[in-house]
């Protein structure tokens, strides 16, 4: 419990005030800053999904400890052509994960799972469902959004990185990101999609050992 609400009455607030949906793709971000600003404060989630956008991968869509961001609204059939009618954008804040609105180690389990396609048509369906980023850009604003995961994650935390290299490969990703993944995993039918594992494992905890297995 935090500010005297609960945590699923902090969920009824995001999840089922059809009023507050409908105003925020309406009038955008800055007409319902107010209401998003008292569900952060309010908010004692310990999950982020730090861009949520149709929470394919979630079993559970609307988990009761998940903070659920993207930096976009899309209303149920954005996508057109009768692909994915159910998909739908809809976060509880809207907000850029570059620039994440929390404190430092406020977070016990980050999931990023970032555009990761280069330049894609304004119509196409890959980027309406999953955004695009710029063959000039996409270094920074990837490292910049990991970096900031990464601030908001709690000490002994766990960071999810998910990536696709159907365009840039995991090796030069991985180059630009400050930290290194414990572990890995390759999915999907070609196995170019890559689930990383990260954990913020605090300084002082870190044993460096020497070749003869002696503490240094
Ligand atoms: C690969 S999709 C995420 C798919 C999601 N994990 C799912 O299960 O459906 C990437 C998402 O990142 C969002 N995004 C792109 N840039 C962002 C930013 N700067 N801040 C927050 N979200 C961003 C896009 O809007 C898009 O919804």
């Amino acid at each position: 419990m935090m500010g005297g609400l609960k945590i699923k009455e902090v969920a009824v607030l995001n999840e089922d005030n059809p009023e507050f949906f409908e105003k925020l793709l309406k009038d955008g971000a800055d007409a319902v800053k107010p209401e998003m600003e008292k569900q952060l404060k309010q908010s004692d989630k310990f999950i982020l999904d730090a861009c949520c956008g149709g929470r394919c991968f979630w079993f559970n869509k609307s988990h009761p400890n998940t903070l659920y961001i993207d930096n976009r609204v899309a209303k149920k059939g954005h996508i057109g052509k009768g692909y994915n009618p159910n998909h739908e954008v809809k976060p509880d804040i809207v907000m850029d994960f570059r620039k994440l609105e929390f404190l430092d180690n406020r977070f016990k389990l980050v999931v990023f799972d970032p555009p990761h396609l280069l330049s894609q048509v304004e119509s196409s369906m890959m980027k309406k469902k999953f955004g695009d980023l710029k063959k000039e850009t996409w270094e920074h604003y990837i490292k910049k959004g990991f970096e900031e995961c990464w601030r908001v994650l709690d000490n002994y935390g766990t960071l999810i990185f998910k990536w696709n290299e159907v365009h840039i490969p995991f090796k030069k990703v991985l180059s630009i990101i400050p930290q290194s993944p414990l572990f890995g995993h390759r999915t999907a039918k070609h196995g170019r999609t890559i689930w990383w594992v990260f954990m913020k494992i605090p300084r002082d905890a870190i044993v460096e050992k020497n070749e003869t297995g002696e503490e240094k």
